[in-house]
């Protein structure tokens, strides 16, 4: 059994225990989260039919929540805030300067799956804005000759993690691979 098979097995036993409780959906797909690192289509898929909901509505949950992904994200996950305090503070212009650096638009991963780039709302450390937070870390008091140090920073951190694919890169040869057929076939009926 692979360790994708072992994530199905355990996010079965958490559909079993906590499906039937009020809020039981969301609990299941923090938990699918938690597993699998994103909710895949398959994921999606597979929650709807053990727990009998079509695959609209746990996508509609899925994508409603802000807390829960629906694609892979990069080794580091960037939120530049977008709160009053940090918007007065030039955050749009931090916003700005990350995407010309890493070449992508907000909510979306480099190619190279180092970086996400998205924004967050406040998390409550007004006094250190304008701030962002890379994964779990927060970064505050910033400028937007500070972004380029921050973004080398964590480029030097993933050196030594070369060797690895990231999850973006297994999906997009995941999607390279399926039949063309199967590219943007609609989610079976429910
Ligand atoms: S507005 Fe950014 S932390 Fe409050």
């Amino acid at each position: 059994m692979n360790a994708e098979e072992r994530n199905y097995l355990v996010l079965d036993k958490i559909i079993e225990r906590y499906g039937e409780r009020p809020g039981g959906l969301v609990r299941v797909l923090y938990k699918a989260q938690e597993l699998f690192g994103y909710l895949s289509p398959d994921v999606q898929t597979h929650v709807a039919e053990k727990m009998c909901l079509s695959v609209g509505h746990v996508h509609g949950v899925a994508t409603f929540y802000a807390q829960f992904v629906t694609a892979p994200q990069g080794k580091n996950v960037v939120r530049v805030c977008m709160g009053t305090a940090c918007y007065v503070k030039n955050a749009e212009d931090i916003l700005d300067r990350f995407r010309e650096l890493l070449g992508v638009e907000t909510d979306a991963t480099t190619a190279d799956g180092r970086f996400t780039l998205s924004t967050t709302r406040c998390i409550g450390a007004c006094s250190l804005a304008p701030l962002l937070t890379v994964n779990e870390k927060v970064h505050g008091h910033l400028s937007v000759e500070g972004v380029a140090r921050l973004v080398e920073l964590y480029r030097e951190d993933d050196l030594d993690t070369d060797e690895e694919v990231s999850p973006v890169e297994r999906e997009r040869e995941r999607e390279r691979q399926r039949p063309a057929s199967d590219q943007g076939a609609a989610p079976p009926p429910h």
